[in-house]
């Protein structure tokens, strides 16, 4: 099945940067949310965006205009129903991905794909509560999405062959890279990640190193573009300690346990850049 069209659930950091992407690479778009105002800022924030990678010489104007050209939104989830792929981007919380599908499903055509860009919930489940747990797959892509060269393709347990081959079509035409990834708590990316991130909020916690030291250590001492600590801000706090439960109660090894310090910046509201608030102060 040729994708064309594709529609977008969630406005957020990632659902922007996934509407820039397939705009840019010819897809038309059709995102909504239940907030107008994301849905108001995404466009102008695509539009940002692009603009940069006009300034950069990545893209010409005219293929800015273009991609804005191809996105569209709308405030009613049902109006997705006549996209060729679904793209689930919406807070990282089971139940509201479970009741965008249940309100979704009846007005989807029965070859739509479905999938979601969880970071980690469980892709066999969520697909298990679907009519077509044949074509749905984890879709999961890297922030920034316009930056990042990664897309990892999840298949749940019963996702069929012609589903997963559809997918590695669509993210060759995207110009990303995609690695396949069996259904296991966190996936590749965040199973590997999400440790490390851990692991130096412990290095903290115990006073191994402070915030600058550990950060530098890992910039200048492996190269990683963005410390570990600057990069949870990044991510949001929330999102890295929700990742770690699902490790920790997923795979049942105390390895995995989440640092009180994580927990307590999350229940202190400190939830990195988007809260201006978490390892470093952005206000
Ligand atoms: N849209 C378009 N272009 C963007 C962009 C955006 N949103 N954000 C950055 N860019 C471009 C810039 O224009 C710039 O382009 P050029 O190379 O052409 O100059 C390039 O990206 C680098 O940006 P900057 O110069 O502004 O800043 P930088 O060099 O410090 O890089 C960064 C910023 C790309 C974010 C880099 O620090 C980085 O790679 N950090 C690590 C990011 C990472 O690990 N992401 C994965 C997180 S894990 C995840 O997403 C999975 C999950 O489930 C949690």
């Amino acid at each position: 099945m040729a994708i064309t069209s594709v529609g977008i659930v969630g406005a957020g950091q990632m659902g922007n940067g996934i509407a820039h992407v397939f705009a840019l690479a010819g897809f038309d778009v059709l995102m909504t949310d239940i907030s107008q105002d994301a849905l108001a800022k995404t466009v102008r924030l695509v539009d940002q965006n692009l603009d940069r990678q006009v300034s950069r010489g990545k893209i010409t104007d005219e293929d800015r205009k273009a991609a804005l050209g191809r996105i569209r939104t709308t405030p009613k989830l049902t109006d997705l129903g006549r996209c060729d792929l679904i793209i689930e981007a919406a807070t990282e919380r089971e139940s509201v991905k479970q009741a965008i599908f249940d309100e979704l499903l009846p007005h989807l055509r029965p070859e739509t794909i479905l999938t979601s860009n969880t970071s980690s919930i469980s892709i066999t489940r969520l697909a298990s509560r679907t009519d077509r747990p044949e074509k749905f797959m984890g879709f999961h892509f890297m922030n920034p999405v316009p930056v990042m060269q990664l897309v990892e393709l999840i298949r749940g347990i019963a996702t069929d062959d012609a589903t997963y081959q559809t997918l590695l079509k669509v993210v060759d035409k995207l110009g990303k890279t995609a690695a396949s990834a069996e259904d296991f708590p966190a996936f590749i990316v965040n199973r590997i990640l999400m440790p490390m991130i851990n692991e130096a909020v412990y290095t903290l916690y115990e006073g191994v190193g402070n915030v600058t030291s550990i950060d530098e250590s890992l910039k200048l001492g492996a190269n990683h573009p963005m410390g570990p600590l600057e990069l949870a801000d990044f991510i949001g706090l929330d999102t890295c300690l929700a990742i770690m439960n699902v490790l920790h109660e997923g795979l049942a090894d105390t390895k995995y346990r989440p640092c009180p310090l994580l927990t307590k910046y999350v229940e202190a509201g400190w939830l990195g850049r988007k809260t201006r608030r978490g390892f470093y102060d952005y206000r």
